[in-house]
């Protein structure tokens, strides 16, 4: 697992992922029964974004300033994107970070832990010992938050279903072994085996478009729920960027959540954007009834 979040905390893909996180726990909320939130990978919680640049032993291009940095001091964001660009900032300001430019950006574990509730549970499962430290670290004493040393797909078939029968999951995985399109859609039935209303988000990258769509005919034989996928393309398919875009697979989404989407689908491809050729669109693989 040679993976580290640090180097891509805040890139564009983390803005897709954590701006559209929003609205999905938005949408869990609309009943008053708590659910648990199971984030299958973790990573390490918080991240100090002057540390990107540095390596483990090579100087990176840090990939902020090409994705929250362009929002950071936009002017005219609408209300989903500035709602997430606020809660970015109240962090920053909450771990001392000064000045204009956001230093410290929250993961996906502190984006949802601000916005659960008292009822509400968290679950984060890491595997990295160094993140796996960390994360624990960060959540040592917060309340309704535990940190699993597991790996994220078994703790699916480990915590599914919760006592509270409501669940939202999100997998996000570092995408590298070559099997983990195949893993997700192994993990996705199982979930959805143990608990048919379950809520899943699913993060992929937009590499090579040909292989999202192998991950799309799978997924589709095994007969899955309503479902659609939010895609973020920063350059078309012909650009040089290895990874030119990225998405968010949603299966029972909270009803008619992709209302709630459309200001971030619209306005965030044209912020992010770095090249030409690229946009947003939200497809329907299975349509609500
Ligand atoms: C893309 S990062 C997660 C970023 C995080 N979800 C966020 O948005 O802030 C993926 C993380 O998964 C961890 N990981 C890789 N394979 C795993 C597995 N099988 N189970 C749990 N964690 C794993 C990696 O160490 C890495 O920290």
């Amino acid at each position: 697992m040679n993976y580290r979040h640090q180097f891509h905390a805040g890139n564009f893909a983390d803005v897709w992922k954590h701006c559209l996180l929003i609205p999905l726990i938005r949408g869990m909320q609309r009943k008053d029964k708590g659910f648990l939130f199971l984030d299958t990978h973790a990573g390490r919680g918080a991240y100090d974004l002057s540390a990107a640049a540095r390596g483990d032993s090579l100087e990176r291009t840090p990939e902020h300033p090409d994705g929250f940095g362009r929002l950071s001091a936009a002017p005219n964001l609408p209300g989903l994107v500035s709602e997430y660009v606020s809660l970015v900032k109240e962090f920053n300001w909450a771990r001392g970070g000064a000045g204009t430019e956001v230093r410290y950006y929250p993961g996906s574990p502190w984006i949802t832990q601000k916005l659960l509730r008292d009822q509400d549970r968290l679950a984060l499962c890491e595997l990295h010992p160094e993140e796996n430290s960390a994360l624990k670290a960060e959540f040592a004493q917060e309340r309704g938050v535990s940190v699993q040393t597991l790996d994220g797909y078994t703790a699916i078939r480990a915590m599914l279903p919760p006592l509270e029968k409501r669940a939202m999951v999100l997998i996000d995985p570092s995408f590298e072994e070559k099997d983990e399109f195949d893993r997700i859609v192994s993990a996705v039935t199982e979930a959805l085996r143990r608990m048919p209303a379950v809520t899943i988000a699913v993060w992929y990258p937009l590499t090579q478009r040909a292989g999202v769509d192998r991950f799309f005919d799978q997924l589709l034989l095994t007969n899955p729920p309503p479902c659609f996928t939010a895609e973020l393309m920063v350059a078309g398919e012909d650009s040089s960027l290895k990874m030119k875009g990225c998405g968010l697979l949603v299966l029972n989404p909270p009803w008619q959540i992709e209302r709630e989407f459309a200001p971030a689908v619209e306005a965030l491809p044209g912020l992010l954007a770095q090249g030409t050729g690229g946009g947003g669109r939200l497809v329907w693989l299975v349509r609500e009834k």
